[in-house]
């Protein structure tokens, strides 16, 4: 059975992952209580000290990976997570981008999690979109995920490891060299 590993960074073309820290807790809020790239988040206390302790205990949980996204110059641009595994499926989310982010954001960094999840042996993806967020649900349809249902307020998705398979293989100019791994 896979499980999330947290690297100490994934290299990708434009992009740097890393794994988050109490000390990116003034980054993360900004971004999340901004009012239009919030809008379709779940809702986020504006306490720092809230956020700080959230970030303490992700420290100490196995159940998730939350990434600052950088770019080459090693400035945060932007966040992504992994959270709730069941069974083979991984599911990913908290996806923000920050305003001057390198061109191809939200490509590389997708192409990432998916790269890095089946490095870690994961063989699916499930995640929810807001049904207004319409970029973002255009933006994994084209991506080849499928809609498996609905709720009053989101979209559920699924992507399977055929799917992933061919999007990597699709955008590779996108990540040209794969990833590198530090652990
Ligand atoms: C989620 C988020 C990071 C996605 O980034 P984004 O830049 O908006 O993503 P886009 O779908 O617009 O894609 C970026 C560019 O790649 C292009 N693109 C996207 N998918 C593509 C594809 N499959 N093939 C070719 N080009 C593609 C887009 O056309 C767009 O081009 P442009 O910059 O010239 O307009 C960003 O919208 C964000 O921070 N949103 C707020 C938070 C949020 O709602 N997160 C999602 C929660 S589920």
């Amino acid at each position: 059975m896979p499980r999330f590993i947290k690297p100490k960074a994934i290299r990708g073309n434009k992009l740097v992952f890393r794994d988050a820290t109490v000390a990116d807790a003034a980054f993360i809020l900004g971004l999340r209580t901004d009012a239009s790239k919030g809008r379709y988040l779940s809702a986020t206390s504006p306490d720092l000290a809230k956020q700080e302790a959230w970030l303490a205990g992700y420290a100490q949980d196995a159940g998730q990976i939350y990434f600052i996204i950088e770019d080459a110059a090693g400035e945060a641009v932007g966040t992504v997570r992994l959270y709730d595994q069941q069974g083979d499926s991984f599911c990913w989310g908290s996806w923000i981008k920050k305003d001057g982010a390198p061109s191809g954001f939200a490509i590389e960094s997708a192409l990432i999690i998916y790269h890095y999840a089946l490095h870690l042996g994961f063989e699916g993806a499930h995640f929810d979109v807001r049904k207004g967020n319409t970029g973002v649900i255009q933006f994994h349809e084209r991506f080849g995920a499928q809609v498996t249902g609905e709720s009053e307020l989101d979209y559920y998705f699924k992507m399977d490891k055929t799917t992933i398979l061919a999007t990597l293989a699709k955008y590779e100019k996108y990540l040209p060299n794969g990833i590198q791994i530090e652990a």
